[in-house]
């Protein structure tokens, strides 16, 4: 029966969190664990201060309920964790008594979701119209280019004159730079090759290859959760995605004056949605820095292919994850404020076949 039960609070969407009198808590079922971003034996025991912010949900608040006997209920207030990250939620608090022992239920409801799934999907689908019209576009530009290109070298050919010549090295040289550029714009050319692998191999790939170019001294962080299983992934393509997403982080600190950190998580997510999807297990990568933050202005259109908030700058590189990070049916997050900018992908963990 209690096992029966602890299943059915577990497939509940909405984070539930039992607390005792000492306001310590003793139970958070799998919704919990997600917003928490933490696992249950990282929370049972622990006070619930150390995890909620006291100006968001105040102790006080929760002692006065507890003494009282009387629970309560907020709507829409903006939760704060004591890691930094807040949402938006609607809390209900109720009271218990069992075996002579008080304690609260805390039922946290995060609103935000349905808005911001709505609100998601839309931007998709604008940075996807955004996309096909630049590939479309460099598409045209590459055929032609190849002409002019040809033409230059014929004409070189004819040409006996060393002065004329370079005329025609600069015509030649100048395709190939735009042709490198086109490239880019079509993004990736071959269809994706899927295999079984870890993922943590690819990202410890990127941490050597970051850490080896010795003209940024920055060191990156991981903190791996080892319990993802292998998944199935065109490991350069992810490599690609997360190296553009790491090069950002450190382009822009190695512009402070102050030590760069970088960050590259990884957790598991349960019962996530991605593009009207809902899949049982999602593997979340995060690249977090330090850094200054995104510019306010190119918030809203990071993900277009072209903006960028660098003055050498293509603007390509999140464009680019994004159609990488698209071909394995995921989807990437940004949260950034002054001091803090974290990239989050998420990737659909599909479940091997116990033949293969
Ligand atoms: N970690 C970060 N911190 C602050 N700003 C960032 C970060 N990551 C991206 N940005 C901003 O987003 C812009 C777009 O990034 P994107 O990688 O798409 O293009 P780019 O870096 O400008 O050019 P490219 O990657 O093609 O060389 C950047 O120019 C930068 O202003
Ligand atoms: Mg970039």
């Amino acid at each position: 029966m209690i096992e029966k039960l602890e299943y059915l609070l577990d497939s509940l969407a909405t984070a539930v969190i039992v607390i005792d009198d000492k306001l310590r808590i003793c139970y958070a079922n799998l919704s919990a664990q997600s917003v928490l971003e933490l696992s249950d034996n990282q929370l049972v025991g622990f006070p619930v201060s150390q995890f909620i912010s006291h100006d968001s949900l105040s102790l006080d608040r929760l002692g006065a309920a507890l003494k009282s006997h009387e629970g309560f209920s907020d709507s829409e207030i903006l939760l704060a964790f004591c890691d930094g990250r807040h949402i938006l939620a609607d809390v209900t608090v109720t009271c218990f008594e069992r075996n002579n022992s008080e304690g609260l239920s805390i039922e946290v409801k995060a609103i935000d979701q349905q808005k911001r799934i709505s609100q998601e999907s839309q931007q998709w689908a604008q940075q996807q119209a955004a996309r096909e019209l630049v590939r479309g576009l460099a598409h045209e530009i590459k055929n032609p280019l190849g002409g002019i290109r040809g033409a230059a070298q014929l004409l070189e050919k004819q040409l006996h004159s060393f002065e004329l010549e370079e005329f025609t090295q600069v015509i030649i040289e100048q395709s190939d730079r735009l042709s490198n550029l086109v490239d880019r714009l079509l993004g990736p050319n071959s269809p994706p090759n899927f295999q079984w692998c870890n993922i943590h191999q690819v990202l410890e790939k990127i941490r050597t290859l970051v850490q080896l170019d010795s003209a940024y001294n920055i060191e990156i962080q991981r903190d791996y959760d080892p319990s993802i299983p292998d998944m199935k992934i065109d490991q350069d393509m992810l490599q690609q995605a997360v190296l553009n997403m790491v090069r950002n982080s450190v382009q822009v600190l190695s512009e402070q004056t102050y030590p760069g950190e970088i960050l590259i998580k990884s957790r598991i997510k349960r019962q996530l949605t991605i593009h009207g999807v809902k899949h049982p297990l999602v593997a979340q990568i995060k690249v977090i820095d330090n850094g200054p933050g995104i510019p306010e202005e190119i918030k809203d259109t990071l993900f277009y292919p072209m903006v960028t908030g660098k003055s050498n700058g293509t603007g390509l590189g999140l464009s680019i994850a994004q159609t990488l990070i698209d071909h394995h049916r995921g989807k990437i997050d940004v949260e950034s404020w002054p001091g803090h900018t974290e990239f989050k992908i998420y990737l659909p963990i599909d479940k091997k076949e116990s033949t293969s």
